[in-house]
């Protein structure tokens, strides 16, 4: 087959929290995360020349190299050159759906899909680990967009030990269009603010890592207790971004008044999340919150928990 189509699915953090300062720059972290059915559609399709082309009609997704998409296509035509000179270049259509620029990982579920869409379409043959190795090389966030689901992730958030989630529950999730946080920026900040209580060493790491893995939140998570997940719900990134971010801050507590489950910021924001039990509930709760801030700036999306990252479309 010349074409490829490939559903690359949003993730939101149900906990995060920032350990450590690495000695490769990056941060240690524990982290939580859980794929949702929000999803960008990415179609990957042999054409006659050798080269990457990258098309998307959203305005804030750049079609050149800076692409995280182009860049994971590059990385394989790189490793793989003789696939690429035998059939040909490629062009990757992404179809959005996901906010930008959200802390949804939306640029690395794309990257995700075109690793997974090019090892169909030029016959490579790796298996999940591999590409989630390479996904690596791309970013923190790709490897847990190949394999989606829920996972505890550690490390800079690329090792990943996936856990059977609670696929009933479902989400609403909320940001200001004109909103955006920059990932370098909040970590740049946090450790401003907060580097001083960041755990010194490997030792402290694992200590802490333990303490997660059988603390509330994982545990709610294997007993399937909904109301137990939401009250541990968790975020660092909230401790920098919100302030600096008020009106993502007001939007926090206007969601959280409304009834669900619990509500939390996303990876470095500025989305927003609500948890609900129901599709009715989660649809219910937009609603409201529709009513109760009628901005037109505000983008509302109802999603479920999703047990993939990266599928085949049809
Ligand atoms: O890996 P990724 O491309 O998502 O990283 C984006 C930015 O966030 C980088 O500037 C990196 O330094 C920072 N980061 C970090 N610690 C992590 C993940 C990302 O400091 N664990």
């Amino acid at each position: 087959m010349r074409l490829y189509s490939l559903l690359a699915a949003a993730k939101i953090n149900l906990y995060l929290e920032i350990v450590g300062s690495r000695p490769d720059g990056f941060h240690e972290l524990i982290m939580v995360m859980q794929s949702v059915s929000l999803c960008d559609r990415i179609t990957v399709r042999s054409i006659g020349v050798d080269e990457i082309r990258v098309r998307c009609e959203h305005p804030l997704v750049p079609a050149d190299e800076t692409n995280l998409a182009y860049r994971a296509a590059a990385l394989i035509k790189e490793r793989f050159p003789a696939a690429m000179a035998q059939l040909g270049g490629v062009e990757i259509t992404i179809e959005k759906q996901i906010p930008v620029g959200a802390g949804l990982a939306g640029g690395s579920a794309n990257a995700a899909a075109v690793l997974v869409g090019l090892d169909l379409l030029w016959n490579l043959g790796l298996t999940q680990s591999e590409l989630q190795e390479l996904g690596a090389e791309l970013g923190s966030d790709v490897p847990f967009c190949v394999s989606g689901g829920t996972a505890i992730a550690t490390g800079r958030g690329e090792q990943l030990d996936a856990i059977s989630g609670i696929d009933t529950l479902h989400v609403v999730i909320a940001k200001y269009e004109a909103e955006f946080v920059s990932t370098p920026w909040a970590y740049q900040t946090y450790r401003a603010e907060y580097g001083d209580t960041y755990l010194a060493g490997v030792k402290d790491w694992q200590a802490r890592q333990a303490e997660v893995r059988s603390g509330g939140m994982v545990r709610a998570v294997a007993h399937r207790d909904a109301q137990d997940l939401a009250q541990h719900l968790c975020n660092d990134f909230e401790k920098v971004v919100l302030p600096a971010h008020p009106k993502t801050a007001a939007l926090k507590a206007t969601m959280a008044e409304l009834g669900g489950l619990g509500t939390l910021m996303s990876g470095s924001g500025p989305s927003v999340f609500t948890l609900a039990e129901s599709e009715a509930q989660a649809e219910e709760l937009a609603t409201k919150l529709r009513s109760a801030l009628p901005d037109p700036d505000l983008g509302i999306w109802t999603a479920r928990f999703a047990s993939s990252g990266v599928q085949l479309d049809g």
